[in-house]
């Protein structure tokens, strides 16, 4: 072994330099203060590591990015573990290259002779940020796409080459491919090269200045090795922990596949980036416009600390003073400005709704890409356009939330207000108040609940429609002795029907009731494949052994008592036959029951809500014609509403109902009597 060394160090001459390295002074002992520099080199060694494993697997397309991260993320063993230490270490590096720059102003190591070793940390800390900033965009997923959207627009704000700027980072003029393998050839080749550039001068510079003693007298003289080694072993152990506990119980978060066509509202850069973004977002800030707040000020804030050891030149301690607290002043900035950030965002609930909306939709991508039909060649994109569990809420929420609310929400969560101005004491003042529904809440819409408030207490199940205006205008008008035909859920046939609500409810029909609602439950269904995983919706437990009693109460009235002989059939004529409209069809002036609620059923009322099988002259829902309702927006929002898709674990957004002073529908609260 002795041999062995002896001879690699005679061809080498590695033991003089371990001796170099090793064997540095360290006047004043060895200190906590000094590991800083050492913690960074490590995260940056751990970043190199990791960056490649993930380079191993990751492709940098608009097609294959996010598919690739999501392998990474999901299928690749550690690959999780890899991705959360390289995106916790990147965080880590931006805190402990902060608290590095503290130290060094505060321990005035920027003095001469070391002005150059602290532009060189500044050089450092510039590529770090740029590490950052590039890495945010390679998953392309939502979040980074839209937040590095939003920097890219940033530099165009560059006086006189802005453009010229932007067009090079975007590797055009417009957002998209070339960006990603620009901004990836910049985070894994162009900076990091870059780094081990300038930090190779950075420790060449400091080793030959040593160490800037704070306090010489602290303890006796010693060596690098082994008790300021030690410390700063520690300390990179301790970086290390923090990192491997945020990788395994945190995680890095990768949101829904990027899409140019959709809005997102939750883009925000990364933490560390929030003081910049809530300063651009002050009023007089954004008055002044955005070069003055995202490239003046920043310049000259980088400026004045690059100044630092001209500062102390020529002001001696009073500039040293200056400087300190210039840093310390800057440091309490940024801090307020984050927190100010931070709470504004908490306590706005929009911004909140988009973020859960995004949460939402990366678990569900993450469903369909591990579903049954994987990710297909064209993308995950289109595996979220063609998602009803996805797109259903959405179409909802453009088309139908001015009349109907899902479970009192707008079908993406949130209620539906709108601002009134009222003149209160001379002055205009805006409140926000609560938009009531028009038409009935169609959460449940076809399932047995609906079915059965339907059948016993149809008027209270359809009181949302009394909100509206062309009801009260109806009911003014029918009040003053006009006859006028409309909707009526307190008075038609149906209502009377109905109104034998104790009859429907007696001991006697407790039976046939429950029947009659399968019956109807059934067939709203139309054949979903229970054994089929892509389309196990909600309505696949239906109970076979009471759908001829059902169907013989619906079409035959085999009820108990008073209501028997009596039916739905006396009405709606085709109640248990199969949907088809022929081309002369003119109703007879009742609603059509065949398979009312199916997916047929809801095709054909959709986009003709008024024609005669359906509310006829009654009608007030617009007709959603193609050119308003494609098909395929059409068929996503049905097969929403009656569950026809994969399965989710995403949890349901959770009823709005109580924020209502309507009479909510009864019937659901009675039937469980
Ligand atoms: C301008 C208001 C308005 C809009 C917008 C609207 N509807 Fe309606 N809708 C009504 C009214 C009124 C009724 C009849 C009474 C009721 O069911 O509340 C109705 C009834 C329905 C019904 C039948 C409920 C039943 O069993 O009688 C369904 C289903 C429905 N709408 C779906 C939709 C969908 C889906 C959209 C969006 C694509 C939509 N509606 C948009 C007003 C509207
Ligand atoms: C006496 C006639 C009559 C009987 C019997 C009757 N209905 Fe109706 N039903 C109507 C009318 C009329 C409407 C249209 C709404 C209105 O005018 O208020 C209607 C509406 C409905 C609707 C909502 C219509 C739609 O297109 O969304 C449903 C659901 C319904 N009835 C189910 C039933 C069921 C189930 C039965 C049997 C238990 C039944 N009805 C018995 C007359 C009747």
């Amino acid at each position: 072994m002795n041999a062995l060394i002896t001879w690699l160090d005679s061809r080498t001459g590695f033991k003089d330099l371990m001796h170099e390295a090793l064997y540095e002074r360290v006047p004043g002992g060895a200190r906590w203060r000094y590991v800083w520099g050492s913690t960074l080199v490590f995260t940056f060694t751990l970043q190199v590591i990791t960056g490649f494993m993930l380079w191993s697997a990751y492709s940098p397309s608009t097609r294959t990015a996010w598919e690739s991260v999501f392998y990474i993320q999901n299928v690749m063993a550690f690959g999780y573990l890899v991705r959360g230490i390289h995106h916790f270490a990147a965080q880590a590096m931006v805190v402990l290259m902060a608290i590095h720059l503290v130290q060094v102003v505060i321990d005035g190591a920027y003095k001469a002779p070391r002005e150059m070793n602290f532009w060189l940390g500044l050089v450092l800390l510039q590529i770090v940020l740029g590490l950052s900033l590039t890495g945010y965009l390679l998953p392309w997923d939502q979040k980074g796409y839209y937040a590095t959207k939003v920097t890219t627009n940033i530099m165009s704000a560059t006086p006189v080459v802005g453009a010229e700027v932007q067009t090079m980072a975007q590797g055009g003029t417009e957002y998209g491919h070339l960006t990603l393998t620009r901004f990836f050839a910049m985070h894994a080749g162009i900076l990091p090269a870059m780094l081990v550039g300038f930090l190779a001068l950075h420790i060449y510079v400091f080793r030959r200045h040593g160490l800037t003693v704070h306090d010489v007298n602290h303890a006796p003289e010693t060596n690098f090795w082994p008790d300021q080694v030690l410390k700063d072993a520690i300390a990179c152990l301790a970086v290390l922990a923090v990192v491997m506990l945020l990788a395994l119980f945190k995680g890095a978060e990768l949101s829904a596949p990027a899409d140019a066509a959709t809005k997102f509202d939750a883009a925000r850069p990364e933490w560390y980036f929030l003081f910049l973004f809530k300063f651009l977002h002050f009023e007089a800030v954004n008055r002044l416009g955005i070069t003055f707040g995202a490239i003046i000020v920043p310049g000259i804030i980088m400026g004045i600390i690059a100044m630092m050891p001209l500062t102390y030149k020529f002001l001696g301690n009073l500039g040293h003073r200056l400087n300190t607290t210039f840093i310390w002043l800057l440091g309490a900035a940024i801090v307020v400005l984050t927190a100010m950030a931070i709470i504004e965002d908490n306590n706005d609930p929009k911004f909140q709704a988009d973020v859960a909306e995004s949460h939402r939709d990366g678990q569900r991508a993450r469903e369909l890409a591990l579903g049954p039909d994987r990710i297909p060649v064209e993308g995950a994109i289109s595996l979220m356009r063609n998602d009803p569990f996805t797109q259903g809420p959405r179409l909802f929420f453009q088309h139908c939330k001015a009349c109907h609310r899902y479970n009192g929400h707008d079908g993406r969560g949130s209620l539906v207000t709108e601002i009134v101005k009222e003149l209160v004491e001379g002055k205009e003042v805006e409140t926000t108040v609560l938009t009531k529904p028009t038409a009935v809440d169609l959460n449940g819409f076809g399932k047995r609940e609906w079915m059965r408030s339907v059948v016993v207490d149809y008027p209270a199940h359809f009181s949302w429609l009394k909100n509206s205006g062309w009801y009260k205008q109806a009911a003014a008008a029918e009040a003053a002795g006009t006859e006028v035909t409309y909707l009526d859920p307190d008075n038609s046939e149906m209502a009377d029907w109905s109104g034998s609500r104790d009859s429907l409810m007696s001991a006697e029909n407790a039976d046939n009731l429950t029947a009659l609602v399968e019956f109807l439950f059934a067939e709203a269904d139309h054949g979903f494949q229970p054994e089929d995983p892509k389309t196990r919706g909600d309505f696949t437990d239906v109970d076979v052994s009471l759908l001829d009693k059902g169907r013989a109460v619906a079409t035959e009235g085999a009820w108990a008592g008073d209501l028997n002989g009596t039916s739905c059939i006396d009405c709606h004529s085709t109640i248990g036959q199969d949907f088809v409209v022929a081309a002369d069809d003119e109703g007879d002036g009742y609603p059509t029951m065949a398979k009312y609620a199916s997916e047929a059923w809801l095709r054909d009322f959709i986009r003709n809500p008024g024609a005669a099988r359906h509310y006829g002259e009654k009608n007030e829902m617009p007709a959603y014609r193609v050119e308003k309702l494609s098909d395929q927006d059409l068929d996503l929002l049905i097969r929403w509403m009656t569950g026809n898709h994969l399965p989710s674990e995403v949890p349901d957004y959770g009823s709005q109902l109580n924020a209502f002073e309507v009479v909510a529908p009864q019937g659901a609260a009675d039937a469980t009597e």
